[in-house]
């Protein structure tokens, strides 16, 4: 039985020192040259650690732990391509779908790196059609409206991909992402498209996923109910999978099927035909932009000592937060309009990846594992959730995003955008005294000073991108990526499976009928209630409907 990482020496000089650790206003007092010997730059970003709690001795204990977890020789196994996807029997090589055309990879004796570019040329191919209005509708139209059916990870990098990157998009394309099994979506997204120029992108990894399934086939009876004939409905669908024979089951013809592979995971893939809808909308260079950028931070990730990589030093400063600091959540804040849907996708990377509580030796963990992360656009989070993170009693670290380029360029709004982001770091950190409220507002009452007062002492980091491009954006989502894997090496879990999601599956499969008769006799009596309870609603509903 392995020794669980808690019970190392290193874990518990780590905790002795985050037991001791000054607070941020006695370090930033103590070495007026901190900035410089907390922040890191690659790939054009610079990463700003200094506001968080941490230390010289405990940095350089942080990374005896990785080096210790074995991080090096586990990241290189991962980009070997071995199967570290254990549960799977899987490779992990979502860094081969952004390697530069020419290079070659080999796995299992296949070059996959020129399967991956044929790939790619099929979706330029497809996209400059499309773009070009040369890709035709049953009455001979061209496209102008795209529904991107899909979920998690075939839907969220996409849909956070095509608002981040919309200044590139062709304007007259409309571009609508269909992912809850609630018709509700579905039935919004069709409400004002046009059967004859609309194009449906299936996007499901394995084509069984019951909410893709279900809003693909009401596409389809849609533009079947608005006169497309059943022999030209091909002209309206492409789907995007590693289960091609499924696709083409569904009624997919085989050339309109982009395939991927299982070695990218689901949250690991919209850099794989899975962004076809990103291709769509900002056109194949874009798309292609985008993985140059992912394929800098991997080899960043690769190269760069542990003491200078992006990546490793963001893995290490969560583990450092939730297991020493015993800081369970992170907020993601980013302060660009553009990236509204980045604290989403996060979220699934993040806590579909290290939302485990088993060892790859199948123990149970005796430590928290992935943060619990949440996040809104700045400065709207300012005026929403911010007051828990400047006052509230529960700490919570937050990663603050920002761009300095002014590409809105409207007077008064970027310097604003900026100095509110920088002033919420800043408050978080060193707060505000009870003897400067006093010196403020004078000897009022305790009870009217210190709601006023600031605790400070709240770590966070900031990313701070020169420009928000498609590159840029590949190469953060990419340092994303990799934190999440160097800190799964350090937990000792697999970051690449998701069972988690499996049993809710097939509970919601039993329960499908919504008949509270049909259930198991050992269902439990709030399942049945619940049953109960829609049951005697459709009756009501019905006997109403007679007696109108
Ligand atoms: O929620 C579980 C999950 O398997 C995710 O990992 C995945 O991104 C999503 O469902 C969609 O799966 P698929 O692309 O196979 O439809």
């Amino acid at each position: 039985m392995a020794i669980s990482v808690s019970r190392t020496p290193l874990w518990c000089l780590l905790q002795q020192r985050a037991n001791n650790m000054p607070s941020l206003k006695d370090l930033f007092q103590a070495d007026p040259q901190r900035f410089t010997h907390f922040s890191a730059s690659a790939c054009g970003m610079l990463l700003d650690y200094s506001k968080q709690r941490i230390d010289t001795t405990a940095k350089l204990n942080l990374l005896a732990l990785a080096r210790q977890q074995e991080v090096e020789s586990r990241r290189d196994a991962m980009l070997r391509g071995e199967a570290i996807n254990h549960t799977e029997n899987r490779a992990v090589l979502h860094t081969v779908l952004r390697l530069p055309r020419g290079e070659t990879f080999n796995l299992n004796g296949e070059n996959i790196a020129a399967d991956v570019h044929k790939v790619l040329a099929q979706m330029r191919s497809f996209s400059d059609a499309v773009r070009e209005g040369r890709w035709l509708g049953y009455t001979g139209k061209s496209i102008r409206t795209i529904v991107n059916i899909g979920i998690g990870g075939s839907d969220l990098g996409p849909q956070m991909a095509c608002i981040a990157l919309a200044p590139w998009s062709q304007k007259n394309l409309s571009l609508h992402f269909v992912s809850n099994v609630d018709g509700r979506h579905v039935a919004d997204a069709l409400a004002n498209a046009d059967p004859e120029t609309t194009l449906f992108v299936v996007a499901s990894k394995t084509f069984v996923t019951m909410e893709t399934l279900t809003n693909a086939r009401t596409a389809r009876e849609w533009m079947l109910a608005h006169g497309c004939p059943a022999e030209q409905i091909r002209q309206h669908f492409v789907a995007l999978s590693t289960n091609v024979e499924a696709a083409a089951e569904f009624g997919i013809a085989p050339e309109n099927v982009f395939p991927f592979w299982n070695w990218a995971g689901g949250r690991y893939s919209m850099w794989s035909a899975i962004g076809l809808s990103i291709a769509l909308y900002v056109g194949m260079d874009k798309f292609e932009e985008m993985l140059a950028g992912a394929h800098e931070m991997d080899l960043h990730f690769a190269q760069a000592p542990l003491e200078q990589n992006l990546p490793v030093l963001m893995a290490l400063i969560g583990v450092w937060n939730i297991n020493f600091l015993g800081l369970q959540a992170l907020s993601i804040a980013p302060y660009h309009q553009r990236m509204t849907r980045v604290p989403a996708y996060l979220q699934q990377l993040e806590m579909e990846s290290n939302g485990k509580s088993v060892t790859r030796e199948g123990q149970r963990v005796d430590y928290t594992t992935s943060p619990i992360l949440f996040g809104e656009a700045g400065t709207n989070g300012q005026h929403a959730y911010f007051q828990l993170l400047h006052q509230g009693a529960t700490i919570i670290p937050t990663d603050f995003i920002v761009v300095a380029e002014d590409d809105a360029g409207l007077p008064g709004h970027n310097k604003a955008l900026l100095a509110n982001c920088f002033a919420q770091s800043k408050a978080m950190a060193l707060g505000k005294s009870m003897q400067e409220v006093r010196a403020e507002l004078g000897d009022l009452p305790e009870k009217m000073l210190a709601p006023r007062v600031f605790e400070g002492n709240r770590p966070t980091s900031t990313l701070l991108l020169d420009s928000l491009t498609p590159r840029s954006l590949g190469a953060m989502i990419a340092l994303y990526e990799h934190k999440v894997f160097v800190q799964s090496v350090i937990w000792d879990i697999n970051a690449f499976d998701q069972w988690g999601v499996e049993l809710g599956k097939s509970l919601a499969q039993q329960l499908i009928s919504l008949d509270p008769d049909a259930v198991k006799e050992d269902y439990d009596s709030s399942t049945r209630g619940l049953l109960q309870a829609i049951r005697r609603r459709d009756k009501t509903t019905q006997i109403n409907k007679q007696l109108q």
